[in-house]
């Protein structure tokens, strides 16, 4: 069975207006349903990346956005997950459990309410009670035995059991109980936090109920030590002015390998396998207060987005272009290679030639014999990031957080010690304090 959501709560607050527009307050708890109108892969043919760009149509929702906002995606499980992992439970999907959205039966519960393509340490510490009861001794009997030689070399022996709870072959004392090897298991993971981790990492929950589903697990208790399903956040790429009622977003697939099953993230896996042009999406908008253009166009900007750090970005080029801002554009854009992951490279070039993007830095991290970096080109040229910077112009980051952003942060500071002249600690508090707290020209969207 397919999971369409279509909540109540949409139809409920939905009210029209005279000239026939459904005017609501759509958040993250009443989304609005999208329908899907562009859904293509950006990445070249030979490339192991699936990165897509992926467009939503507004309808009469009235919702608006600005060039900055991210949208919030409410993802739907697979329902070949669902299906397996119902069937690894051995419970009645049609049973009805009590969630935080109300009593739903256990197959909409998790296709629509809960996390089941990755399993969580709350789920295998809850399993701790199974143990306590006493369950986890198992009775073992063996049943068969074949010895092929004797202390004479010459004889075989072969024994089956015959069913009787008294028969043994000779010279063999039963072990009656073994402890379960689910219990072992189970006390390692609780006990290591690494081993915890490790065992988690790409395991779903058919991948672990093939470890405990035998523990008796109801309907019910299963769904008390799930995490929610929660909606997942996608930087706009696109402007309002420049793309009228429609919101583009640049997603990159997660895909992987786990437990010798191919694997997707949900929400990425949900946009690419299982949504089509003509679907609707459930979405909702996460306006920024601090990701902004600045208000005088005239400021030059300074823009670093490798990967899909673009997407913001894509949409400042938009908005500035439509708004003819006199201020600069440079944009510093990366990826693995320029055939394989240049993303929006005809766009980019178009606005190369008609003089949108005034400069363009391009770093290609698997083409050549070394890495290049978006921040090996920011030293390159760093003094004239530092003269864009002392005019005025502003500075923003978007993309990956525990890696890219941090490089580019310490690049920035060494860049303004260098070329404005501050020792390491001056320029430290310039970057940090000065330029992104009290002057805000240093924003970054970064997850
Ligand atoms: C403000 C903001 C803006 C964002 N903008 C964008 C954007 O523009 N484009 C974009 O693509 N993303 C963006 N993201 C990230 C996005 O929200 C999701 O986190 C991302 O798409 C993954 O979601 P998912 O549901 O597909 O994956 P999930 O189901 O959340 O799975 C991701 C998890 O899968 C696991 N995993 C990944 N690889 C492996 C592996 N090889 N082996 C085992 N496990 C693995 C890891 O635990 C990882 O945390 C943004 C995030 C934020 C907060
Ligand atoms: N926090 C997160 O969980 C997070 C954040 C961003 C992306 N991702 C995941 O990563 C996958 C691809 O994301 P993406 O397409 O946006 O690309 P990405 O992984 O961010 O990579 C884009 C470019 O940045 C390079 N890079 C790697 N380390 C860097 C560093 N320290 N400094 C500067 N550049 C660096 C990469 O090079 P090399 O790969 O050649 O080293 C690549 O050329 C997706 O599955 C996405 O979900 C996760």
């Amino acid at each position: 069975m397919k999971y369409v959501r279509l909540s109540a709560s949409t139809i409920l607050t939905s009210v029209v207006s005279l000239s026939g527009d459904i005017l609501t307050d759509w958040n993250a708890k009443n989304p609005y349903t999208s329908t899907i109108t562009e859904n293509h892969i950006l990445t070249g043919n030979g490339s192991k990346k699936e990165t897509r760009h992926i467009v939503f149509d507004l309808g009469k929702s009235g919702l608006n956005y600005k060039a900055g906002d991210a949208l919030g995606v409410i993802p739907v499980t697979s329902s070949e997950l669902v299906d397996d992992v119902l069937g690894a439970l051995g419970v009645d999907a049609d049973q009805i459990v009590e969630t935080h959205v109300g009593d739903v039966s256990l197959r909409e519960a998790l296709s629509l309410h809960y996390e089941i393509h990755q399993a969580t340490k709350k789920f295998i510490t809850n399993l701790g009670s199974k143990f306590n009861s006493g369950d986890s001794q198992i009775e073992i009997r063996l049943v068969k035995r074949t010895r092929s030689s004797t202390s004479s070399g010459l004889e075989t022996e072969q024994w089956s059991w015959s069913g009787d709870a008294d028969d043994y072959p000779s010279n063999y004392s039963p072990t009656s109980t073994i402890i379960d090897p689910a219990h072992e298991l189970w006390n390692k993971l609780t006990q290591d936090e690494k081993s915890m981790e490790d065992y988690l990492w790409g395991r779903d929950y058919i991948d672990v109920l093939s470890d405990f589903g035998h523990l008796g697990i109801t309907g019910q208790e299963f769904v008390d030590s799930l995490g929610r399903l929660k909606p997942r956040l996608y930087s706009i790429a696109s402007s309002p002015d420049f793309e009228a009622g429609t919101v583009h977003l640049t997603v990159a697939i997660v895909r992987y390998e786990g437990q010798g099953r191919s694997k997707t993230g949900l929400t990425t896996g949900y946009l690419a396998d299982r949504i089509s042009v003509g679907d609707g999406v459930e979405v909702f908008m996460s306006p920024t207060r601090s990701f902004i253009l600045p208000e005088d166009g005239a400021n030059d900007i300074i823009m670093v987005g490798p990967g899909t750090g673009i997407a913001p970005f894509r949409a400042f080029l938009q908005q500035r272009k439509v708004d003819e801002s006199k201020g600069r554009n440079w944009l510093f854009f990366g990826d693995w290679t320029k055939d394989g992951e240049f993303l929006y490279r005809e766009e980019i070039e178009s606005y190369v030639e008609d003089g949108t993007i005034d400069r363009l830095d391009l770093a290609w991290s698997r083409e050549g014999p070394s890495k290049v970096y978006v921040q090996h080109l920011m030293e390159e040229n760093g003094a004239e990031i530092w003269n864009w910077i002392d005019n005025g112009g502003y500075f923003y980051v978007c993309g990956d957080k525990n890696r890219m952003a941090r490089d580019v942060h310490s690049t920035l500071i060494q860049i303004c010690s260098q070329h404005g002249g501050m020792s390491d600690e001056d320029a430290k508090h310039y970057v940090e304090r000065t330029l992104m707290k009290d002057e805000k020209r240093y924003l970054r969207d970064v997850y």
